[in-house]
């Protein structure tokens, strides 16, 4: 997705023999859009493909399909998603809790302290999850991958991995139906990230390091068409001894992205961190803020007629908003004026820098609120911009 990536052992030609103490060694094609676009090639001892059990599983609330979501007028939402408490004996898949969703993506929070011990496998989308608190390793067919507070960690759609952490994990999950990369202007015609990309190449971090036997489990878990079923085999079915193309897990970590400055106020596209079908992420970050003469540092009041807008407040004190906790998550939907809090607006004036930090996703399509989801619901939150002298 990054660039072309190679780990381990792999053959002298792609389609030719690889021998390994003497066994051949099984290729492995994980290829995307039909045969056409990217891909990789894995090596293994066996094909994956000899499951001796299939069974279909409780749906868990992350996965269920839409219900046809909360009947509502379009409203400025708040969800405290602080509040929300991981369930004991419930892992990443049972904790994690979709928000709101449309035909192109789900946007939900996981708060989870349970290690995994299946893999998962998410055959509709390709996952990007934003590390808010936590860190470990992501364990994958491609290898380890170890994350860290504040990255982005993506996953390709299909690609089996579990997570193994040593702390509590608050994580925001985005599942893109669609397809998932970096901006097309960041790259030069050739593919490569341009001089004023705000990354590098160096910057991604991809498994470098294969799984070794002792971290491997017999079972994977399967979603498709948001069904959920277990595959179980009678060992790990991916003994994977090298790989190589262009598909693969990789991490990003937030405070490696160079944010644009300007002397008067930038639009939130100028933050612009990943792209998607039908919808664009943005982040925030810690930064200088505009230092024109007279420049109003805070984002003008707006309306985004095409576009639901989403916010993750990560942590810092986020420079428009009142009444907002860490690990808030507003939803301004398309059309809807909204702005910053009134004395936001004001206090702004010639500040120098900011301690925000928080992501955005924002949707071309409207996005529909998940029920399960209305117990995190600030109530107040469309009304809270309001002042005495309004009433
Ligand atoms: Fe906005």
């Amino acid at each position: 997705m990054i660039h072309y990536a190679r780990c381990g052992q792999v053959s002298r030609r792609a389609h030719a023999e690889l021998h390994l103490n003497g066994e051949l060694q099984a290729e492995h094609v994980f290829t995307r859009e039909g045969f056409d676009d990217l891909y990789s090639i894995l090596y293994q001892k066996r094909a994956p493909t000899h499951e001796v059990k299939v069974s279909p599983l409780r749906m868990v609330s992350g996965f269920q399909p839409s219900s046809g979501g909360v009947p509502q007028a379009p409203l400025r939402a708040h969800y405290r998603t602080g509040k929300l408490v991981a369930r004991q004996g419930q892992d990443f898949l049972g904790n994690r809790m979709i928000l709101m969703q449309n035909s192109d993506c789900t946007v939900g929070v996981c708060h989870t302290e349970t290690q995994q011990e299946d893999f998962f496998q998410n055959g509709d989308a390709d996952e990007v999850f934003f590390v808010a608190e936590g860190g470990g390793t992501l364990e994958t067919v491609f290898g380890e991958l170890p994350y860290l507070k504040h990255d982005y960690v993506v996953v390709p759609r299909g690609v089996p991995y579990r997570f193994r952490f040593s702390s509590p994990q608050r994580l925001l999950c985005v599942e893109a139906f669609r397809g998932f990369g970096l901006p097309k202007p960041f790259l030069n015609h050739r593919g490569q990230l341009k001089l004023d990309a705000p990354y590098n190449e160096r910057d991604f971090r991809i498994p470098t390091q294969l799984l070794t036997d002792s971290v491997v489990s017999p079972n994977i878990v399967v979603c498709r068409n948001r069904t959920l079923s277990q595959h179980s085999y009678t060992e790990w079915p991916y003994h994977v001894v090298g790989w190589d193309g262009f598909v693969y897990p990789f991490a990003l970590n937030v405070h490696d992205y160079k944010p644009k400055t300007s002397t008067y106020h930038l639009p939130p596209t100028s933050h612009c961190v990943f792209e998607a079908q039908g919808f664009v992420m943005m982040n925030f970050v810690p930064r200088l803020v505009d230092y024109g003469e007279g420049a109003i540092p805070c984002p003008y009041p707006h309306s985004s007629v095409d576009c639901d807008e989403v916010l993750y407040y990560v942590e810092g004190d986020f420079t428009s908003r009142r009444g907002i906790e860490q690990h808030s998550v507003s939803w301004h939907p398309a059309g809807v004026p909204h702005g910053p809090h009134p004395e936001k607006y004001e206090k702004s004036i010639g500040v120098q820098r900011t301690s925000e930090l928080a992501i955005m996703v924002d949707t071309f399509a409207p996005l529909c609120a998940r029920e399960e989801a209305e117990v995190l619901r600030d109530p107040d939150y469309h009304y809270s911009w309001n002042t005495k002298e309004h009433l």
